[in-house]
C-alpha cells in the first residue's frame, strides 16, 4: 500500500492521479487528509482515504499501519513545520513504514546564513531525522515550482512592462509542480532509490533578465527587469498591501537566486521523468501567450 499525505493538496493530488495512470491500483493507493469533508472528495479516484493531522502523532501512527511506501507531502505553516514533521517521521517508524519519501527544498546553501532559512531549516532537520531513524528513505530536494513565476513577476508583467525583482543576476532551475510529482511518482513505484537524495531541479537555469528578454520577445512588448534593493522591495510590496509572510518568502527566493543557491543543474529530474522537463520558455509562452496575442 501507497499512502500520499497531503493528498488534498496541489502537488500530492498529481501524484495520486499520476499513480493511477501508471496502473497502479486504486486499492493500493491511500491519500492522507486532516480534512475528513475535504478528503472525501478524494473518493472520487476511488482511493482509500484516511485522517490524520500532522500535528496529530495518535492519528499519524494509526494512519500509517500497513503501509509500504508512503510520501510525505509537509504542510504549509512555517512555524509548525519543525514539530510536525518529527511526528511524521516517527509515526512512520512506529508504524513500520518500509520507504519513506520525503518532499524537501533545493538550495545550494544549507546553513543559518541562506536567505531561505525560515523555510529550509524544518527541511533540512526533516532530511537529518530520516537519516538518524531505521527508515529506509528518499529525499526529493524540490527547486522553486515555476507555477509561482508568474505571481513573482506579475501575471500582469506584459501590461507593466517591468519585472521588478531583488534577484540581481542570478538564475534559478526551476520546474513545474506536476513535473516534480511525476519524480514522485516514479520513486514510488521503481526500484533503487533507497537512502537516495534526489536534487530535482530543470535541466536549464535563467535569470529575470533572460526572462524579461524573452517576454519581450514572445510579446513584441518591450519587458525590462529592475533589481531593486531587498529593503526598497520590500517596503514597495508592502504599501501595495501584499502580506508580509508572502513579501518575506518572494524576498527568501530572490535573494537566494541572487546569491547563485538555486541555479544548481542536475539530470534527476530528467533521469526520474525520462523525458526533459518542461523549460520555463514553454511555460511562459503558455501562460503569457493568449495575453501576448491581444
Ligand atoms: N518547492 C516549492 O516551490 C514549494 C512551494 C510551495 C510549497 N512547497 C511545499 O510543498 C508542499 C506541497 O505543495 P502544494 O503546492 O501541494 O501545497 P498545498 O496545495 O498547500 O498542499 C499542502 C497539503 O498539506 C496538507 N496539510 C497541511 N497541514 C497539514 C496538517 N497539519 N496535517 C495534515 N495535512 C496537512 C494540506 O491539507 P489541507 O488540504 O487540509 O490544507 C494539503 O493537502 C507544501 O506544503 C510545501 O511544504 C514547495
Amino acid at each position: 500500500m501507497i499512502l500520499i499525505t497531503g493528498a488534498t493538496g496541489q502537488y500530492g493530488n498529481i501524484v495520486v492521479n499520476l499513480l493511477l495512470r501508471k496502473g497502479i491500483n486504486k486499492y493500493q493507493i491511500s491519500g492522507l487528509g486532516r480534512d475528513a469533508e475535504k478528503a472525501s472528495k478524494l473518493k472520487d479516484n476511488g482511493i482509500r482515504i484516511v485522517t490524520g493531522d500532522y500535528d496529530n502523532y495518535a492519528s499519524l501512527v494509526h494512519a500509517f499501519n500497513g503501509i509500504d511506501k508512503l510520501l510525505f507531502v509537509p504542510g504549509r505553516d512555517l512555524d509548525k513545520r519543525i514539530l510536525q514533521n518529527g511526528n511524521v517521521v516517527k509515526a512512520a517508524e512506529e508504524a513500520g513504514v518500509n520507504h519513506f519519501v520525503y518532499a524537501s527544498l533545493e538550495s545550494k546553501n544549507e546553513t543559518n546564513s541562506s536567505p531561505l532559512w525560515m523555510i529550509a531549516e524544518a527541511h533540512l532537520r526533516t532530511e537529518q531525522l530520516l537519516r538518524e531513524s531505521g527508515l529506509t528513505y528518499t529525499i526529493l530536494k524540490n527547486n522553486l515550482y515555476m507555477d509561482f513565476i508568474p505571481d513573482f513577476i506579475g501575471k500582469d508583467v506584459l501590461q507593466t512592462g517591468t519585472i521588478y525583482l531583488p534577484a540581481g543576476a542570478g538564475k534559478i532551475s526551476t520546474a513545474l509542480r506536476s513535473d516534480m510529482a511525476g519524480a514522485a511518482a516514479e520513486v514510488l513505484t521503481s526500484t533503487g532509490h533507497e537512502n537516495k537524495v534526489y536534487n530535482i531541479t530543470n535541466i536549464e537555469a535563467y535569470s529575470y533578465l533572460d526572462i524579461a528578454n524573452y517576454l519581450s520577445e514572445i510579446s513584441g512588448k518591450t519587458i525590462n527587469y529592475i533589481s531593486p534593493a531587498p529593503e526598497e522591495f520590500a517596503e514597495t510590496w508592502k504599501r501595495a498591501g501584499v502580506a508580509s509572510r508572502v513579501i518575506e518568502i518572494t524576498v527568501g527566493f530572490a535573494q537566494a537566486q541572487a546569491q547563485g543557491d538555486l541555479d544548481r543543474i542536475s539530470q534527476d529530474l530528467y533521469r526520474l521523468l525520462k523525458r526533459t522537463p518542461v523549460s520555463l520558455k514553454d511555460y511562459l509562452r503558455q501562460f503569457y501567450l493568449h495575453q501576448a496575442r491581444q
